[in-house]
């Protein structure tokens, strides 16, 4: 059983010990002041008997008094004192009423005395008859004195009877006060013990609270050190990640820069070079028409050329400068259906205005890696892209049918594990611009899509002009 559970049995049994002890208190008290009432009781009836008594003992001796002197002041007194006597009997009778053995006593004293005025008044008739000297009266008198013994005799077993129940009683009250000591003292004891138990039981439980509080706010300590551990590892964790995304987005930087210093290069200088070789094979080609192999040449020529073009355009697609993000990604989604044998849907809506240059080269970068994607891994025969400005948004999608990002490979893009490259070289391009990129994918294809935030003067030209449709070259194969 808990100690806090036996606490309280023992609060709770103490306590009623006392609620006893009280009680016990309270009816030794009533005990008393009815032993009380009782002693009184007994001695108001040893002095009605013994105001009885002198009444029956006054008309007596005035009878007698009057029987032999004839004096009328006696016959008065006799009156007076026989007058009485009815009295005292009814207070007798009244005061042991509630004691059966008393009021049969009562009758019988009753009878006796009765019986006795009867004689005396017998006798004080034959006196005042004045009959001759006293033929009855020495009979009456003896007869009187034996009932006067009976009455002595029945006055006296009623004083015996009063002292006798007195004297139980008092054994009784005295044994009843010797058992509501024990009981006081017993319940007493047990109630201090059981408080005392109570108190240590109490104390005890208060020492392991206060124990375990204690604990408990260490090991809340300990956790609120841990956790500030944790958040600082945490703030350098995010602190080294936003420096990898601020290298990475440099290095996009630089790589595009690069890509655009060698696309120039290309452009102006190889390509320029190469042109002049091209006339001047063509002079050379004129003065010997017969020879095949300036011919050969020429054609090698024309394929060089080309291919530098393309390379330059795709390091850095010049026509995105002079014609702008809309032409160019429609020209660049045709070449890429010809090229890769791709059914393409394009929906490549025209701006009011041209876009900032770093929005403009992060669009068709998205552009270029989704479809780059397409065609190396998505194994899609039909893919779809679509431009257009969705409030103050610019959305780019690209769509295929293909097989679909492997999960993990999905996940590791999502915890942005991975930095610079493909997938998370667009997202880190789009985040620099205040986008967003989502990748959809599952087993029945991808979906690609950037939104970049619009400048404000496009969104709000676009809001009062509508968009010219741009010249889409519709599916292409
Ligand atoms: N459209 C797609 N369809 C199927 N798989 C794709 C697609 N795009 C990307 N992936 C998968 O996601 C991986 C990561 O793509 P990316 O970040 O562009 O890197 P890379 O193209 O250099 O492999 C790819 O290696 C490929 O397995
Ligand atoms: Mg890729």
């Amino acid at each position: 059983m808990p100690s806090l559970t036996k606490a309280r049995i023992a609060f709770v049994i103490a306590i009623g010990l006392l609620v006893a002890c009280a009680l016990v208190v309270y009816g030794t008290l009533r005990g008393l002041n009815e032993s009380e009432i009782r002693v009184q009781h007994a001695q108001q009836v040893q002095v009605l008997l013994g105001e009885l008594e002198s009444a029956i003992a006054s008309a007596a001796r005035a009878r007698l008094t009057y029987v032999f002197s004839g004096n009328d002041d006696s016959l008065n007194q006799y009156q007076t004192a026989v007058a009485r006597i009815p009295a005292k009997l009814s207070e007798l009778r009244q005061s042991v009423k509630d004691e059966p053995i008393q009021l049969s006593y009562c009758d019988k004293l009753e009878h006796l005395v009765t019986t006795r005025i009867e004689l005396w008044e017998k006798s004080v008739a034959l006196k005042r008859s004045g009959a001759p000297e006293p033929a009855g009266q020495p009979d009456l008198t003896r007869q009187s004195v034996m009932f006067a013994e009976e009455i002595i005799s029945v006055t006296q077993t009623m004083r015996d009877e009063e002292s006798n129940q007195l004297a139980g009683r008092r054994t009784a009250a005295g044994f009843n006060f010797f058992l509501t000591n024990a009981i006081l003292v017993v319940s007493f004891i047990a109630a201090v013990w059981l408080l005392f138990w109570h108190y240590r039981l109490q104390r005890a439980e208060l020492i392991a609270r206060e124990r375990a509080e204690k604990e408990t706010l260490a090991a809340a300590q300990a956790a609120q050190l841990a956790e500030n551990k944790a958040r600082a590892a945490e703030k350098s964790a995010l602190a080294s990640h936003e420096a990898a995304r601020h290298l990475s987005a440099r290095l996009l930087h630089l790589q595009d820069e690069e890509r655009r210093r060698l696309s120039r290069e290309l452009h102006d200088s190889t390509g320029q070079h190469l042109a002049a070789a091209k006339m001047v094979l063509s002079s050379l080609t004129m003065s010997q028409p017969n020879d095949r192999r300036y011919a050969e040449c020429m054609e090698l020529l024309d394929r060089s050329l080309r291919e530098i073009r393309t390379i330059s355009h795709l390091l850095h697609p010049s026509g995105l400068e002079e014609a702008g993000f809309s032409t160019s990604a429609r020209w660049y989604v045709e070449e890429f259906a010809k090229r890769s044998n791709t059914e393409i849907r394009v929906d490549i809506a025209e701006l009011p205005e041209r876009l900032p240059r770093e929005v403009e080269l992060a669009l068709f970068r998205v552009l270029q890696e989704g479809l780059a994607n397409i065609h190396r891994h998505a194994k899609s025969r039909s893919a779809e892209v679509e431009f257009r400005l969705e409030g103050a948004q610019l959305a780019l999608e690209i769509r295929d049918h293909g097989v679909g990002i492997a999960p993990e490979m999905l996940e590791q893009f999502r915890s942005a594990a991975v930095f610079g490259v493909g997938l998370a070289g667009i997202r880190e391009r789009v985040r620099d611009l205040g986008g967003t990129f989502n990748v959809d994918s599952n087993g029945e294809g991808t979906r690609l899509r950037v939104t970049i935030p619009a400048p404000q003067s496009a969104a709000s030209r676009a809001g009062t002009e509508p968009f010219r449709k741009g010249s889409s070259p519709g599916l292409n194969s």
